[in-house]
């Protein structure tokens, strides 16, 4: 049963609390003073984001913090890592996540994605944990047939396995509430984070070619990529480009805070946009980005990629009414962060 708990007797489990998402989660868990307790393959992170989190939270707060290095899916592995820490809640990041790969790849990725999580949900209610939050996406909303999303917003068929495999999880988390009424379900459809810890030690470091725009737009900045490429400007939109609701990984970390604080005790399945309820299009991004790094970032138009859609943004009312939650940093702020990252360790956490 979800228990109510106090913040200092609370343990997290965070998965993929290495990566991007997840390791700027961990740093304000910690802050609020949680116990946490990381699990992450690093099959696309580095271990030397631990370093980083250890010197952002300082000594008495990196004392309640843990790592294993092991892989979600390895059932042994976690009856080890619940046997000896006593979980009480747990947010999944856990997963691949780079679309395109995901149309080459699609049994790595519902084998990884999916199979993890129905892995980790046995684990969790052997050991009576049925509290979780789910990283979910906007991608579930498909091609929207009208603007803001609310969480009431219809699902759309996938057009990729990634996507599919949010869809899924989704599902199969909903459906877990069903089964056992003790289970608490908090979903959680991310917009588009970007940004960086404020402190510049902490970032997004994608493996390879960046998948997403500010990953790629920022490489592009520092000199690593030739120009960002623009899929498509002749949408319906006002300068013709994709437009996209931007969240700052800061203010997504922080959801998932008042997320915990929010479920605390209760039980069912909820969901929540986190975004920031601001439509922002690919050229308003380079031009931010431009004034944040002192230099015109070069970029060339190219042909519509398939399977992206116009526009979306999102309506977060409800996360603010609900968990008093509201995204706090503008798109210049996400810059700002993105451009000190990225300038300050221009190969990422490779020294
Ligand atoms: N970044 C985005 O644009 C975005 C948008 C919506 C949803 N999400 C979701 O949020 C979550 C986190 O995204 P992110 O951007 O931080 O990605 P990320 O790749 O930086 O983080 C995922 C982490 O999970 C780890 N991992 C992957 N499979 C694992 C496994 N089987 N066992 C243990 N560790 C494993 C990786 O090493 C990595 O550290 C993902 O589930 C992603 O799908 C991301």
């Amino acid at each position: 049963m979800a228990q109510e708990l106090a913040v200092q007797d609370t343990c997290v489990l965070v998965t993929g609390g290495a990566g991007f998402i997840g390791s700027h989660t961990v740093v304000e868990l910690l802050q609020g003073g949680y116990a946490v307790v990381i699990v992450d393959d690093l099959s696309n992170a580095s271990v030397k984001v631990l370093d980083r989190i250890k010197t952002i939270v300082g000594d008495e707060a990196a004392n309640r913090l843990s790592f294993y290095e092991a892989d979600v899916n390895d059932r042994a592995a976690l009856e080890k890592i619940f046997s000896e820490n006593k979980i009480d809640r747990v947010i999944h990041f856990a997963g691949f996540k780079a679309v395109g790969e995901s149309v080459s790849k699609p049994i790595e990725y519902y084998s990884n994605n999916i199979g993890n999580t129905l892995t980790l949900v046995d684990v969790m209610r052997n050991h009576g944990c049925k509290s979780i939050i789910f990283s979910s996406s906007a991608t579930v909303y498909g091609d929207p047939d009208s603007l803001p999303l609310t969480e009431e917003s219809p699902k759309k068929p996938a057009t990729n396995p990634y996507g599919w495999t949010k869809w899924m999880i989704e599902q199969i988390l909903s459906d877990l509430t069903v089964a056992d009424p003790e289970w608490d379900v908090v979903l959680l459809r991310y917009f588009n984070p970007i940004g960086a810890h404020p402190s510049g030690l902490m970032g997004e470091d994608p493996k390879g070619i960046p998948n997403n725009l500010l990953p790629y737009v920022a490489q592009t900045a520092i000199g690593k990529r030739s120009e960002v490429h623009v899929f498509g400007d002749d949408y319906p939109t006002p300068d013709g480009t994709g437009v996209r609701d931007y969240i700052h990984v800061m203010d997504l970390a922080s959801g998932h805070v008042a997320a915990l604080a929010w479920m605390n005790g209760k039980t069912g399945v909820e969901i929540f946009n986190l975004g920031t309820g601001k439509g922002t299009s690919v050229l308003e991004i380079i031009k931010a980005f431009s004034d944040a790094c002192g230099h015109e970032v070069p970029y060339v138009i190219d042909p519509r990629r398939a399977g992206d859609v116009a526009e979306n943004y999102a309506d977060c009312s409800k996360a603010e009414h609900e968990m008093g939650w509201k995204a706090q940093y503008g798109i210049a702020e996400m810059c700002r962060d993105s451009w000190n990252w990225q300038s300050h360790n221009p190969n990422g956490y490779n020294e």
